[in-house]
């Protein structure tokens, strides 16, 4: 902007104008670009039309003079978190072109030439959301800080296409699944000649029971199970059978609660994993708390043990990356009779979604079972509406739960430090996550979208009100 209007400063002066011509110049072709920017600021969907008119060696602050005008940056940082991997890096103050650049520095891995145009574009429009959110956050302090981070040139549908917990055909299939007998666990390597087993063929257009019963999760050799928790229906049988949670998923600790509480300050949360462009979040996160219980259990003392999501995306369900339940990834362990680790089976699920018959059955991990607690089980003939309360006994008494929220809030795609809370988040839960403490007010929740996300890929949310459906269902393994 500032080049353009030296530009026309010099054509005007050159012409020997008078003053008052020259301030006429100026006002009239600048009163409309500054119109254009504040249209901008307010209707930040209209914004990315515009996005190839604008001067990369412009500052973003120049779009947000509220944020330009500040030099408090203790107060900026109530509201904006700088930090990109081991740097700090104020988008407000720097050029477009330099947020871009430092950017693909900070996260080489997204860099992608063919589709730089589009990146760039998603960039600057994630840098008006954050600036945006920082205008409102500075007029209405909020809890939470918002930044850079792994998913910030991701298009709307990228993000929404890592949010793999629940379409409506999921939802179906959770209680589907769960109507059915479970796979009997065994802990005989003989006994692992079926290729079949546990794969989910929910088919993610259709929620009929005949979509679903078309495989097979039972073994011929298996004898019939009661779910640990939830709705059962008898195999063959489309009548729904109400089966009670079971006594072992409810906790026998029930003494008073720690104020505060946290596995990962006991050692036994391993790194936040990156499900990249996948809608795996559902494996992430099963497996997040298969390995926690692992280390509670001292059945591991590895700090990093890392078990196969790639395995649980490409046995477990048809098309793992496009969705996927708790009740998938534990019904498929105890199918398989246990899970390899990350060095068998990579993650690599975008590319490669084979199968592999050798490498599945290298087992790491196996489970003796898993409960389902919620709205999908039932306790006294009722659903089970889970209080805080009960949540937090569970994860006292078993480890870090599954737990699924909703993720639809712009923010979250670039939510940093803080408490994150949203009075307006849906209940409609879409994205798995674990769960591995509390705080005062909030939940202590261990994301898969990598370490430069959150607060190295741990988030808190507020807590005591159901807050973006957290409260809808818990999963969690016995081992
Ligand atoms: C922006 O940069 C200037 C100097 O380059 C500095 O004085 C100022 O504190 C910075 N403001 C913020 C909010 O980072
Ligand atoms: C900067 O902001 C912080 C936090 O709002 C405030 O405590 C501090 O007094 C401010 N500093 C100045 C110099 O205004
Ligand atoms: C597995 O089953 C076979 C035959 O039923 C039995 O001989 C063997 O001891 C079992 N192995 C284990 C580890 O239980």
């Amino acid at each position: 902007m500032r080049n353009l209007l030296i530009l026309i400063v010099g054509i005007v002066a050159a012409s020997s104008t008078t003053d008052a011509a020259l301030k006429d110049a100026i006002t009239n072709v600048a009163a409309p670009f500054q119109r254009e920017i504040q249209k901008h600021i307010d209707t930040q969907k209209q914004f990315l039309g515009k996005l190839l008119n604008i001067d990369p060696d412009s500052q973003l602050s120049q779009l947000f003079p509220a944020i330009g005008q500040l030099t408090n940056l203790t107060k900026l940082k109530e509201c904006y978190n700088p930090s990109i991997g081991d740097e700090e890096f104020n988008i407000f103050n720097n050029t477009i072109f330099d947020v871009i650049k430092t950017y693909y520095k900070v996260f080489p891995e997204n860099f992608q030439l063919t589709k730089f145009g589009d990146k760039a574009k998603n960039l600057f429009q994630s840098t008006q959301e954050i600036g945006q959110y920082t205008v409102d956050c500075l007029l209405n302090p909020s809890e939470y800080q918002l930044g850079l981070t792994q998913l910030t040139d991701f298009s709307g549908s990228e993000y929404n296409s890592l949010l793999g917990a629940a379409r409506n055909d999921l939802e179906d299939r959770l209680i589907v699944s769960n109507f059915r007998e479970r796979p009997k666990p065994s802990n005989n390597e003989s006994d692992d000649d079926d290729d079949n087993d546990g794969v989910s063929t929910g088919s993610g257009s259709s929620s009929s029971s005949d979509t679903t019963s078309g495989s097979s999760i039972s073994r011929p050799t298996s004898k019939p199970r009661k779910p640990l928790g939830g709705i059962g229906i008898g195999l063959g049988r489309r009548k729904r059978q109400e089966v009670e949670v079971d006594p072992i998923c409810f906790p026998k600790n029930t003494e008073p609660l720690p104020e505060k509480f946290d596995w990962r300050k006991m050692g036994k949360v391993t790194p936040a994993r990156y499900q990249g462009s996948c809608g795996g979040c559902w494996a992430f996160a099963s497996l997040a708390a298969l390995e926690s219980a692992y280390l509670i259990k001292g059945k591991t003392s590895n700090k990093n043990f890392d078990l196969s999501e790639q395995q649980l995306i490409a046995c477990g369900r048809k098309d793992g990356c496009n969705g996927g339940t708790s009740v998938d990834a534990f019904n498929y362990i105890l199918a398989n009779n246990g899970v390899t680790d990350e060095g068998t089976m990579p993650f690599d699920a975008k590319k490669n979604n084979n199968c592999d018959k050798k490498k599945k059955k290298k087992r790491h991990a196996r489970i003796k079972d898993y409960c389902l607690r919620g709205i999908y089980a039932k306790v006294d003939g009722k659903p089970e509406e889970l209080t805080d309360q009960q949540i937090q006994y569970a994860i006292r008494e078993y480890g870090p739960v599954y737990a699924t929220l909703n993720a639809d809030h712009i923010a979250v795609k670039h939510l940093k430090t803080g408490m994150y809370s949203n009075k307006k988040c849906s209940k409609q839960t879409n994205h798995a996550i674990l769960v591995v403490g509390w705080d005062k007010k909030g939940w202590i929740i261990k994301n898969s979208w990598g370490k430069k996300w959150g607060d190295d890929g741990f988030f808190r949310m507020k807590r005591g009100s159901n807050m973006c459906g957290l409260n809808t269902y818990i999963t969690f393994p016995i081992l």
